[in-house]
């Protein structure tokens, strides 16, 4: 990055030169089988089967001409139809499969929902993550949740529509089904070594459209809770203690031109702020920063991760990142959400959204798994001595709290 001797924003085209990661859609990806709760047909010891409320390698299944074979165990199953969000009923051997996985023995066969799985086995997944501290799942949203979202978020083919003032979450089931993507929350599980995950704040899906040379833009940093450098959440080093990860979907297609998030992979191992020198968040967003110095470092040391939308990327929340800069005409819809373990205390509350959602059509339409999953993603609990209760916002607190800050700010 230079600072321009006129102080004009003059940063060149060459000065913004990351290394490109490219994400390549998928020719194949394998299925789930999932019964009328939305739960996962499984097996875990390549005989028996069960089903299960997680996504896991015992519940990764592929396609052969006369049903499926299990990914892991090559356990097959004869079906009617492999055709993805058909139904079918399974055979295993000469038995009919009940709704539990057990074999039905003269009981009503029950049905089975064909659906859009992962390119690779979650346990691929987890090991580079835990290798590499990020990893991608290629298109892992089936393609009707995408245009879902791109619908929501007014891109791509939705570009015209004009936004709906409804909360995401309760405008269509494509959010929910989104929001509780289960590859990633079981890689964010195991990541951050607790089944008991929240989001951060609620879901929302932002499009960012293009640069126009002027906008303060936003710098380098680590994402919540840490925000290290810009915010100091964390007062030291949390080491293999994970308090936050990060999880971007590409809602439209990510590249290079268009704003793809610009990372320095591996950064997350430092346990350290972005440098500052490379332009942080709290200095970039001052108004006049731009035009005095430039924009934040973009060059050879960072790396811009491209990928066809219904991708996600999923990040240790310490990984220095910064979002990048649309240069085209199209608006890139983006859901950028963190996740944290349920003892952090969130970003911002999510009852009021969670409560939109119990009342909307999107609610009606997702499975009995799905809605669970939300929930306990959402509602914020104190588990303790007195029992289990719900964390939300009391208004009548807030105005004290508020009254009391902005006296103490008084210079009376
Ligand atoms: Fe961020």
């Amino acid at each position: 990055m230079t600072v321009p001797a006129n102080g004009a924003s003059t940063t060149k085209a060459s000065e913004y030169d990351p290394r490109v990661v490219a994400v390549t859609r998928p020719e194949h990806h394998f299925s789930y089988l999932s019964d009328d709760n939305g739960d996962w047909l499984a097996t875990t010891d390549g005989k028996t089967l069960e089903v299960q409320g997680h996504v896991d390698d015992a519940v990764i299944w592929d396609v052969r001409e006369d049903g499926f074979e299990h990914a892991t165990s090559g356990l097959r199953l004869r079906s009617d139809a492999t055709t993805l969000d058909s139904t079918t009923t399974l055979r295993l051997g000469n038995a009919t499969v009940a709704a539990d996985g057990s074999l039905a023995n003269g009981a009503p066969p029950a049905t089975f929902r064909i659906g859009h799985g992962p390119e690779r086995l979650p346990s691929e997944y987890l090991a580079t993550l835990n290798k590499e501290g990020w990893v991608s799942l290629p298109c892992i949203l089936p393609p009707s949740v995408v245009d879902g979202l791109q619908r929501v978020g007014c891109v791509d083919a939705y570009a015209d529509r004009e936004p709906v003032r409804q909360t995401p979450l309760a405008q269509d089931s494509a959010v929910a089904k989104a929001t509780i993507e289960p590859v990633s929350l079981w890689l964010t599980r195991e990541y951050m070594r607790t089944r008991d995950i929240r989001l951060g704040h609620s879901p929302g899906i932002s499009a960012l459209t293009r640069d126009d040379g002027k906008r303060e833009v936003q710098g380098w940093h680590n994402d919540f809770p840490y925000l290290w450098g810009t915010g100091d959440r964390i007062p030291v080093p949390s080491g293999d203690l994970v308090l936050g990860m990060q999880r971007n979907t590409c809602v439209s297609d990510f590249t290079k031109e268009n704003g793809a998030t610009l990372f320095k992979l591996g950064s997350h191992t430092s346990d350290t702020p972005p440098p500052r020198e490379w332009g942080i968040s709290t200095d970039t967003y001052r108004k006049g920063h731009r035009a005095e110095s430039g924009l934040p470092y973009a060059g050879p040391e960072a790396d811009v991760i491209e990928a066809p939308a219904g991708t996600i990327v999923l990040y240790d929340a310490r990984t220095w990142h910064r979002a990048g800069m649309n240069q085209t005409d199209g608006k890139r819809g983006a859901i950028i959400q963190a996740i944290i373990p349920g003892f952090i205390v969130p970003f911002m509350d999510t009852s009021g959204t969670y409560k939109a959602f119990l009342e909307s059509d999107a609610y009606r339409q997702v499975t009995a798994r799905e809605r669970k999953e939300v929930e306990k993603l959402m509602i914020h609990r104190i588990a303790g001595p007195a029992g289990l209760f719900a964390i939300g916002i009391d208004r009548e607190l807030t105005e004290r709290v508020r009254e009391q800050a902005a006296a103490s700010r008084s210079v009376y």
